[in-house]
């Protein structure tokens, strides 16, 4: 039984001016047009820019960080295309990719995407990676929290899964840590440097996320 710790009301969302005119009527389509920044307590999540691709190279290409994920671009001409996807991919409403800026800061030292796994969104699946020397400190927790509202406020999915390697134990306490069940183990299911390494496959219920939140971070299993 894993903790989850939301905090109701440390959380705003400024929508763009044009969804913000919309007040109430504010659709799940919305964020196709264009992501909502989403300001946490100590990080501000927002679409990624062309020229946040050498900030993300620094913080994503390292050995560190890459370990356990596909390999990202090498280089910045690289960042720059995977992020002109990120844009085409959310317009297309297949996927949504956030920057992780922090307070202070005016560069992204990661990035939290969700994409769907079916027509409609209904399960998704999401995955993050942050720089590491920001590991440890509490913002991959409080923007994660953003994306798990975003994921089932704003889209609409009802399921989201995240595979983490069984060997990546940061990957996978983070997910402990913020309330997602332990499904089971996908043996053999990720290709890495030559080696196929098994995942675990981690979940969150929207019915259990809403339920937790609306107590103010009790057990959602
Ligand atoms: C995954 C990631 C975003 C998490 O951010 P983070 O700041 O490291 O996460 P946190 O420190 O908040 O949480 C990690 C938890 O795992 C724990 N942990 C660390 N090493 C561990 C290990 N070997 N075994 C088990 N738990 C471990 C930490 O103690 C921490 O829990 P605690 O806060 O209760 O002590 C970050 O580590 C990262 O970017 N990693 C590289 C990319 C990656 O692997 N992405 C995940 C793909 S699923």
């Amino acid at each position: 039984m894993e903790k989850m710790p939301y905090r109701d009301g440390e959380v705003r969302v400024d929508m763009p001016a044009t969804v913000a005119r919309a007040g109430a009527e504010t659709t799940t389509s919305d964020w196709r047009q264009a992501l909502p920044v989403l300001t946490g307590s100590m990080v501000t999540l927002r679409e990624l820019r062309l020229s946040d691709a050498p900030s993300l190279l620094a913080m994503l290409s390292t050995e560190e960080v890459s370990r356990f994920i596909s390999p990202p671009p090498t280089t910045v001409e690289g960042f720059e295309r995977f992020i002109a996807w990120t844009h085409r991919e959310r317009t297309a409403g297949n996927y949504a990719c956030f920057a992780v800026v922090p307070h202070g800061m005016d560069s992204v030292i990661g990035i939290i995407q969700v994409r769907q796994l079916e027509p409609g969104f209904a399960t998704a699946e999401w995955g993050f990676a942050i720089g590491s020397g920001f590991w440890g400190t509490g913002v991959f927790l409080d923007g994660a929290k953003m994306v798990v509202d975003f994921a089932f406020d704003v889209v609409g999915a009802h399921r989201l899964e995240a595979r983490a390697a069984v060997a990546n134990g940061r990957g996978n306490g983070a997910l402990r840590k913020i309330g997602a069940v332990q499904e089971g183990v996908l043996r053999k299911s990720f290709l890495r440097n030559g080696e196929y390494l098994d995942q675990t496959l981690w979940t969150i219920l929207d019915d259990d996320w809403r339920r937790s939140r609306s107590v103010g971070g009790a057990q959602i299993h």
